[in-house]
């Protein structure tokens, strides 16, 4: 809560090539909140580089991943749209954090073991660091909600912990968040091993539906997808790829579980397949398309940028003020 208004807050790695997951999971939803809750969503570029990115990329997509929320729905205009390098409060108020977040906390994140697994030639501090980071981007906007998948879950309990713990201290310094899952789309697989997260580093670009893929690559992907050697859809334990299939099918088209398994009934995997493939490619091509426009248009991509920063520093200025003093920094 930020002066009587309730705090909306998310974020997205410009680190790879945007996937349904992070559409269905999160983006997707962001636009759910700009009614009534004041709205912060970022592109994270401090975040990516706690793994090696090339720097021509790394700039290219932190204007696309902009350009994506707003093709997505996101008006610039109700939602303050940034770019995290752009608000040094973020890196300044984590450095406090990890002053107040125990190793042992971020040695549990399931996230630092499977990315220091990944790339084992590179465990940097900021990898391990990472989620109080995400803790200060949340943090300084005195935010209420987190719009999030559930990979993100944990990330954002150990924030709520770190708030609480700064908060026993130094009394209310910090609205504490909940993480907002939503039921659908929390979770989208990997098409070639559905018990994996989808995921937009994932090396086989078969097993991942990206936003910007063209109809005939959505279509020929969701038909390679592994499924199993039953015939019947329906949704139950141990048939992950079609569970899979079942969730982004009902994610696009708002159908429930049931009413998919009987509108399949008797109809078999391929034609299931096409159909979902066909509903995937059908909602995102106005997103493609609007996009592209977007796009186009850098200068007005960077005014975006500079009139979100505007927007974010105002807000976090206070809240990272307000911690200085608390914690005895002189001002002059
Ligand atoms: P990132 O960039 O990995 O993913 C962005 C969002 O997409 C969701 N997501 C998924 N949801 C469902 N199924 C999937 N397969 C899938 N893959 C990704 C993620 O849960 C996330 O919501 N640490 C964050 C970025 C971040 C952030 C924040 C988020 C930085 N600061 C503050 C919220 C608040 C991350 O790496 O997301």
């Amino acid at each position: 809560m930020f002066q009587d208004q309730l705090v909306s807050y998310s974020g997205v790695q410009p680190s790879g090539n945007l996937t349904i997951g992070n559409y269905l999971g999160a983006i997707r939803n962001f636009s759910l909140y700009s009614e009534k809750y004041k709205c912060f969503y970022c592109v994270v570029d401090e975040h990516a580089i706690t793994v090696r990115q090339n720097p021509a990329e790394l700039r290219r997509r932190t204007y696309e991943t902009l350009a994506l929320y707003m093709a997505c729905g996101l008006d610039p205009e109700k939602n303050t749209l940034y770019v995290q390098s752009h608000v040094h409060e973020h890196a300044e108020l984590a450095w406090i954090l990890n002053c107040y977040t125990m190793f042992g906390e971020l040695s549990r994140m399931t996230q630092f073991k499977d990315k220091s697994a990944k790339h084992a030639d590179n465990i940097n501090a900021g990898l391990f660091t990472y989620p109080v980071l995400m803790a200060a981007d949340i943090l300084l906007y005195q935010t209420d909600v987190v719009p999030v998948g559930v990979d993100q879950k944990q990330h954002v309990e150990l924030c709520r912990d770190i708030a609480e713990r700064f908060n026993q201290l130094f009394p209310e310094t910090f609205t504490v968040p909940e993480p907002i899952i939503s039921q659908s789309g929390k979770r989208i697989m990997s098409l070639a091993e559905p018990t994996k997260k989808m995921s937009k580093s994932d090396e086989n670009a078969n097993a991942v539906v990206y936003i910007l893929d063209d109809r005939d690559t959505i279509i020929r992907k969701f038909k390679r997808a592994v499924t199993d050697s039953e015939t019947s859809v329906r949704f139950a334990e141990g048939k992950d790829g079609i569970n899979n299939l079942m969730t982004i099918y009902s994610c696009f088209t708002d159908k429930s579980l049931e009413d998919i398994e009987r509108e399949f009934d008797g109809r078999g995997y391929g034609e299931f397949k096409r159909a979902v493939g066909e509903v995937c490619a059908d909602a995102l091509a106005p997103v493609q398309a609007r996009f592209r426009e977007l796009l186009a248009d850098k200068s007005a991509l960077e005014a975006q940028m500079r009139k979100g920063a505007e927007e974010a520093s105002w807000y976090a200025r206070r809240t990272l003020g307000k911690v200085q003093k608390k914690l005895g920094f002189v001002k002059i």
